[in-house]
């Protein structure tokens, strides 16, 4: 469905969400530099006037086809005298303004957005929470059925949450010819080329331009560290594992994370503070990214993870911080060895890998050429790509 298909919502919430209102708005103080609201269950939220004006979603301040905002607030005085306010028969938020704009919101978006210290705490909480895991994930792997995810909407949306929280998932009954991963791919969104293609070829190859393309044993890593943004999704699907060898293994990043802040915090600083080069050459590309292992977000929680052992270059900081950064370095390839965070399964012809790249690192132990065939493709689509499509799923 695309945004013109949606019904239309009322002209003054600047969204494609409806919201309910849960809770009636039941009075207002006017302060100073603001409004006080107050709520039935006695929940008070401040609203200042520049907050409330710059949020107004009048087709003046809005634009109804896009539901994009046309009004900047620096075109309204810094300091707006206060207006006058009430809470009309429908309970909703009526504001004149000094010089003669009107504003209407509804109580169910001003609850859903109010900053007040509980409202805020209510919306964190909100948040999706990835569920850590380690090797009881043997016992609970989320699988999907192909058929079903490709023909069933709230099928789709399951197997997707499974993805945004657990970070690995597996789907099976993928038919085995060339190519079918991207319809899988695709039930998403855009599927993400690289320098290996819009979907790669993971055989072995005498021409390899990547240790992922040898029958070697790959250790535990994330695919494109050498790349600003990595991967968000990756997708791995078997057509042919007839040769010996060859199991995926994967851990939890995050978990892995956890547990060295826990344990060892002055590695755990050291991963997040020291730029580490990822490189990829080929005779036509050359592929460079700094960056740390351990990424956090602005609110200090860990986002991402970065390593790829086979593509690393030296490491070059300070003298005095060598002896740590190899200290913090091995300590987390350690962990990824340890049986508590691993997870070790053969993927089998028809069965597909669908991981966080930037949370779960996975590995495939050496095989066998001469023993069998093995034929994997694989292809990437980026973290907001699923986030959106879950939202759209939601709605
Ligand atoms: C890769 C990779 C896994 C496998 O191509 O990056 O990790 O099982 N392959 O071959
Ligand atoms: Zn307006
Ligand atoms: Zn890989």
């Amino acid at each position: 469905m695309t945004a013109v298909d949606l019904p239309a919502a009322p002209a003054f919430i600047a969204d494609w969400r409806s919201y309910p209102s849960s809770v009636d708005l039941v009075g207002l103080h006017p302060a100073a530099d603001r409004l006080d609201l107050l709520w039935r269950d006695g929940r008070i939220s401040p609203f200042h006037h520049q907050w409330l004006r710059d949020n107004c979603a009048c087709s003046h301040c809005v634009y109804d086809v896009t539901r994009e905002q046309l009004l900047e607030i620096v075109d309204v005085p810094e300091t707006l005298l206060p207006p006058h306010a009430c809470i009309d028969e429908q309970g909703q938020l009526l504001i004149d303004w000094h010089d003669g704009h009107h504003s209407r919101y509804q109580p169910g978006w001003l609850r859903a957005h109010a900053y007040d210290d509980a409202s805020r705490a209510e919306r964190r909480a909100q948040h999706p929470q990835s569920r850590l895991w380690g090797a009881e994930m043997a016992e609970q792997l989320a699988q999907f059925d192909y058929q079903t995810v490709i023909e069933d909407d709230p099928s789709l949306l399951r197997w997707l949450l499974a993805v945004r929280d657990f970070g690995l998932t597996q789907l099976t009954g993928v038919p085995t010819t060339a190519g079918a991963l991207q319809r899988v791919a695709q039930r998403i969104s855009f599927i993400r080329e690289s320098n290996f293609g819009v979907l790669f070829d993971v055989r072995s190859k005498v021409d390899a331009d990547s240790n992922a393309y040898t029958a070697f044993n790959l250790p535990l890593h994330t695919d494109l560290p050498t790349r600003e943004l990595q991967p968000g999704l990756q997708f791995l699907h078997c057509l042919v594992n007839d040769a010996q060898g060859g199991e995926s293994i994967f851990v939890d990043g995050f978990a892995i994370a956890e547990a060295l802040q826990q344990e060892t915090p002055d590695d755990f600083r050291t991963l997040c503070a020291s730029a580490v080069e990822f490189r990829n050459k080929s005779r036509s590309s050359d592929y460079r990214c700094l960056a740390p292992i351990i990424a956090l977000d602005a609110e200090g929680r860990v986002s991402e993870v970065r390593m790829a052992n086979f593509l690393r270059g030296p490491f070059d900081v300070p003298a005095e911080q060598m002896p740590a950064l190899y200290r913090a370095y091995r300590r987390f390839i350690g962990m990824t060895r340890e049986p508590r965070f691993r997870l070790q399964r053969r993927l089998e012809a028809g069965q597909l890998w669908c991981f966080d790249n930037r949370r779960v690192l996975h590995a495939r132990r050496e095989f066998d050429p001469a023993s069998g065939a093995r034929h994997f493709q694989g292809c990437y689509v980026d973290r907001d790509e699923l986030l959106s499509r879950i939202r759209v799923l939601q709605r």
